[in-house]
């Protein structure tokens, strides 16, 4: 297979075919609109690839979710996050002093500029940390240039943003803030930095160490989602790292992607205070005129099961049992999942709960507010995010994106000057 034809207006035109790794078959149109005058309509880009890329492969009908070749499975059970870190920008597992080196540099760059702390200082209580963190990304542009080394300012923005987000969450609750310490994990500095106060000798428990490591390496990277491709828009323009990724975060805000798991909670509270009447939200979901959506199921890609929510669903159990919390939030999702799992609007649409479903209700068990459960997925989201950044700036073939349109507008207004409208 290595031609398509299609035919417009009676003329035949041929088109290549470019077959992936895995055997994904694209119709490459580069050369569609210069020799036929016309473009593809793909609203939602369901079915546009927008670049080749060789950091993630998803195989949405079987449930399958590769990084750098290596099964989402088999990385959640073995690795940890920063090691994952590392594959998705580099594209090589790191041997052991490579990896001590990249752990060590990411402790010695995770204090942020002393005098950014009078940026978070002019927020007022009620700002989304979500906005905070976008801001504060982009800032770091103001004190490291573009034409400083990338790998260091990967480092930086990696090492810095756990910093970045433990502020803005501390600005929330008016609490002193924690500064990082280079003896902990990347996953335990930021609870450090979250819970610890000045007054009080804390310890991260290490089962939220590790349940916090293993959401950060299910969120980390996820092919051309919204953010993802956001990145990869801005970056196209040479905006630098800093610009790109901050807009990522704006991008991932939404409540349709990353904004998903803040939503999940809040539909799940307002099912509770409802009565627990989990039915008549699961009819509203179902019914088109309600504006209401099932938060936490559904996917564009995954049409069998998110392999994400699958090793979520275990650790959820894991680390409820372990915490010994028992959550009526929790039955409401279980049974939410029970009965979606068997309703025909939601098994021939092929609806099943996303990773956000479960994320949600861990960050919950681990007392983080749910103001900052996008700010977490960000977290874990950053290395895909700096990968492909990465990957697109490398290749120098790769243009500025700018997509064309189908023009629905009027035509051929004659303009009347206002004093005679
Ligand atoms: N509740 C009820 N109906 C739904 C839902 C839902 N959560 N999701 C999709 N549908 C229906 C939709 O109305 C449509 O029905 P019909 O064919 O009758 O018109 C059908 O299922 C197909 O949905 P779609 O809107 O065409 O799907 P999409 O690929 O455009 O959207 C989605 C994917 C994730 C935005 C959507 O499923 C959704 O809004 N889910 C809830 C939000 C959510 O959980 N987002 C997190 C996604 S996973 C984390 C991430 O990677 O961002």
């Amino acid at each position: 297979m290595n031609s398509a034809k299609l035919i417009l207006d009676n003329k035949e035109y041929e088109l290549p075919v470019i077959v992936g790794s895995e055997g994904e078959v694209g119709i490459d149109i580069t050369q569609l609109r210069g020799k036929s005058g016309a473009i593809t309509l793909d609203s939602g880009y369901g079915n546009t690839g927008s670049c080749e890329s060789a950091i993630t492969f998803i195989d949405g009908e079987k449930g399958i979710l590769h990084y750098r070749g290596y099964p989402i499975e088999a990385l959640a059970r073995q690795s940890n996050f920063t090691e994952v870190a590392y594959l998705l920008i580099n594209d090589k597992l790191p041997s052991k002093t490579e990896l001590d080196n990249f752990n060590y540099s990411l402790t010695h760059h995770s204090l942020i500029r002393e005098d950014m702390k009078k940026f978070f200082e002019g927020y007022p209580p009620s700002a989304h940390p979500m906005g905070i963190l976008a801001a504060m990304i982009s800032s770091l542009s103001a004190y490291y240039s573009q034409k400083d080394d990338m790998d260091l300012n990967i480092i930086r923005l990696i090492a810095k943003i756990k910093t970045l987000a433990a502020f803005a969450y501390k600005k929330l609750i008016g609490q002193p803030y924690i500064y990082p310490r280079n003896d902990l994990s990347y996953a335990a500095d930021f609870l450090n930095m979250m819970y610890a106060v000045p007054s009080e000798k804390y310890e991260v428990p290490k089962v939220l160490e590790d349940a916090l490591d293993l959401l950060l390496i299910l969120h980390a990277d996820h092919e051309q989602n919204c953010s993802t491709s956001t990145v990869r828009m801005v970056g196209s323009s040479e905006a630098n790292l800093f610009a790109a990724i901050s807009a990522g975060v704006g991008a991932l805000w939404g409540k349709l992607h990353g904004g998903a798991n803040q939503a999940v909670l809040e539909m799940l509270e307002k099912i509770q205070k409802d009565g627990g009447n989990y039915k008549k939200y699961m009819d509203m979901a179902k019914d088109k005129n309600s504006g209401f959506k099932l938060m936490g199921f559904g996917h564009r890609v995954y049409k069998n099961f998110d392999p994400r929510a699958t090793i979520l669903k275990e650790a959820c159990d894991k680390v409820l049992s372990e915490l010994g919390i028992t959550d009526p939030l929790l039955d409401i999702a279980k049974n939410l999942e029970r009965i979606a799992l068997e309703d025909n609007y939601f098994v021939e649409r092929k609806l099943y709960p996303n990773v956000d479903f479960y994320s949600g209700i861990i960050y919950r068990a681990m007392k983080i507010p749910t103001e900052m459960f996008t700010v977490m997925f960000a977290l874990g989201r950053l290395p895909g995010w700096i990968a492909h950044w990465k990957e697109m700036r490398s290749n120098l073939q790769s243009r500025i994106n700018r997509p064309r349109q189908i023009y629905t507008g009027n035509v051929n207004q004659k303009y009347v000057p206002i004093e005679s409208r």
